[in-house]
């Protein structure tokens, strides 16, 4: 539901697989809330344009999914 609050934990971390987070590891933690909170504008931004994950991009719901996380102030 749009109106529902997302929290990372439940609602975000979920969204990275092992292998995304593998795959970052050197430049931030993607199963750390604040780690994301901290680059999330870079990580949405690339979300967005489709150039991560290296592998496929996200359908649009799940990208909005995490901007709408973000936006509403990036809840742990
Ligand atoms: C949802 C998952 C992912 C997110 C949100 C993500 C996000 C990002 C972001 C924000 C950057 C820019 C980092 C910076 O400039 O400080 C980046 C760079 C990079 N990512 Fe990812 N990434 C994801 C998954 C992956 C996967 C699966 C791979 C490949 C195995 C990958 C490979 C790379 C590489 C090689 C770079 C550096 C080159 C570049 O900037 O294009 N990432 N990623």
């Amino acid at each position: 539901m749009s109106d529902t609050p997302l929290t990372f934990e439940r609602d975000i971390k979920p969204l990275f697989r092992d292998t995304d987070r593998a795959a970052m590891s050197k430049a931030f933690d993607l199963w750390s809330a604040a780690d994301v909170a901290a680059r999330g504008d870079a990580i949405a931004a690339r979300l967005r344009d489709g150039s991560m994950p290296c592998d496929g991009p996200w359908p649009a719901e799940r990208v909005a999914t995490f901007t709408r996380w973000l936006d509403a102030g990036a809840s742990p």
